[in-house]
């Protein structure tokens, strides 16, 4: 079939440059978008009196049949017809013929591309939203069976100060929820109309803009033609929080990788979730969580692909702009892929207790406890510091923890030191008085919880 656009062309367009320019490949998937918007707009050139209500319900039944046909895989797209909107025009007009002409009167495939990927990222928006809610969950069950599961707390990767793992789950959460708050703060900004800005400059039709806005479930219409089609803030902001997802993902990947090791032994990943070796027979190795880091770079790339494709683009639409789509449907495929899959990861996940409390009890993670200990005998903390300083150097040359000392070898570094020491420095009361909102001390871990049960059950 000729080109929709042909009248001014005098030849055919080379198949190389047909090939080139066509994005059918993969702006197919907008199908379901592109139809249901073209038949808002043919309501719409309906009710404001541009076609008949009958050219309106032709060509609706036309575009439901396409859609039907579309869904049970009895159309093939044409490259030579370029895109999913001409492909979609195309059949429309073999279907149902002259009146199918009338669809794209007061439109262009400029605002109905900015339509389609709208409509699209508003979908997908909500389904990374149900996929965060839904890890959130899991990290409030897993947090709230290990309140009391003591591990240490480390920075540098030096252990430093016992908390629980439930503290460290809840970090997760804290991630996880931004996130969430970040994807329906863009999603204001996604649900936005661009129909009616046409190719660039509007149109000289009265359309009933805000009837299509309502028809399609959007908030607001955009405000300024040229903006309306050259705007892709909206894909480049949930990238960015795609981006933020992996990073918040990856942290957590390599910490499971890390514990997953003979050195660290703190968890190990169910053999559902795990890999072995073709070579080497013993090995448990933990690619799925390895594949997530490794998929986060795929997600930062297609984040600065958007930003470098929009640089320097003069207003407004230019055809460079069709290189949003695999950007932005690799983000939105591959975030999605991998919260997918950490979830039951991480739910059957083993954690081997014992081994988080032996890890926690050893490395001196008490000796902050051992500082306020003094300070509260009337020791000024930074004389207190050094003091248990000394006691930590002693303790490593005999190879024991800061509670294997007696009384009288304590008291050889600082005179003030009495009995209660024994409990001030126990792993578990370190845990414990650590009280402060956002500390890790199981009470204030319940009240987190709770608060944060709170907000996944408003989604
Ligand atoms: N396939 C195009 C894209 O994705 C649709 C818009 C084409 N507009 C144009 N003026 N060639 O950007």
């Amino acid at each position: 079939m000729s080109k929709l656009w042909g009248g001014r062309f005098q030849k055919e367009t080379d198949s190389l440059v047909d090939d080139f320019h066509s994005s059918i490949s993969f702006d197919s998937r907008l199908y379901k978008y592109d139809i249901t918007g073209s038949i808002a707009h043919a309501a719409m050139l309906a009710r404001v009196g541009i076609i008949s209500l009958e050219e309106s319900e032709t060509i609706t039944r036309g575009l439901q049949g396409i859609l039907a046909d579309i869904e049970a895989g009895l159309v093939e797209f044409s490259v030579s017809a370029e895109d999913i909107h001409m492909n979609v025009e195309q059949l429309l007009i073999e279907r149902i013929g002259e009146v199918g002409k009338k669809l794209h009167t007061a439109r262009s495939r400029n605002d109905q591309v900015a339509l389609d990927v709208r409509m699209y990222l508003r979908d997908e928006i909500d389904a990374v939203l149900e996929l965060l809610g839904q890890l959130n969950v899991t990290l409030l069950d897993l947090a709230e069976q290990h309140i009391d599961t003591v591990m240490p707390g480390y920075t540098h990767l030096q252990r430093a100060q016992p908390v629980n793992l439930a503290h460290h789950l809840l970090a997760y959460c804290q991630m996880f929820y931004r996130d969430m708050d970040r994807l329906r703060d863009c999603r204001r900004r996604v649900n936005v109309m661009p129909l009616g800005a046409g190719a660039l400059a509007g149109t000289t039709f009265p359309l009933d803009r805000a009837f299509v806005a309502r028809e399609l479930g959007f908030d607001a219409i955009t405000e300024n033609s040229l903006d309306a089609v050259s705007d892709r803030d909206f894909a480049v902001e949930f990238a960015a929080a795609a981006a933020l997802v992996m990073v918040h993902l990856s942290r957590f990947c390599e910490e499971i990788i890390l514990w997953s090791t003979s050195e660290f032994s703190f968890v190990e990943l169910d053999d559902a979730y795990s890999t072995g070796s073709s070579m080497m027979p013993q090995k448990k190795n933990p690619d799925v969580a390895e594949l997530i880091k490794g998929k986060s770079g795929r997600v930062f790339g297609d984040l600065t692909t958007l930003l470098v494709m929009l640089k320097g683009l003069p207003l407004a639409y230019n055809k460079d702009m069709q290189e949003d789509k695999e950007a932005l449907f690799d983000a939105v495929d591959t975030v999605k892929k991998c919260l997918l899959i950490f979830r039951p990861m991480l739910a059957t996940m083993r954690v081997k207790k014992d081994n988080l409390a032996r890890a926690a009890r050893g490395g001196f993670t008490n000796a902050t406890d051992l500082a306020d200990y003094l300070v509260e005998k009337g020791v000024p903390f930074r004389e207190a510091h050094e003091i248990v300083g000394r006691a930590v150097a002693y303790c490593i040359e005999r190879a024991g923890n800061l509670d294997d000392l007696t009384l009288e070898e304590f008291n050889r570094f600082s005179p003030v030191i009495d009995e209660e020491v024994y409990s001030a420095i126990g792993i578990d009361h370190c845990v414990a008085a650590r009280k402060v909102p956002g500390g890790p001390a199981p009470e204030a871990v319940r009240e987190s919880i709770a608060k944060m049960r709170g907000r996944v059950g408003l989604l």
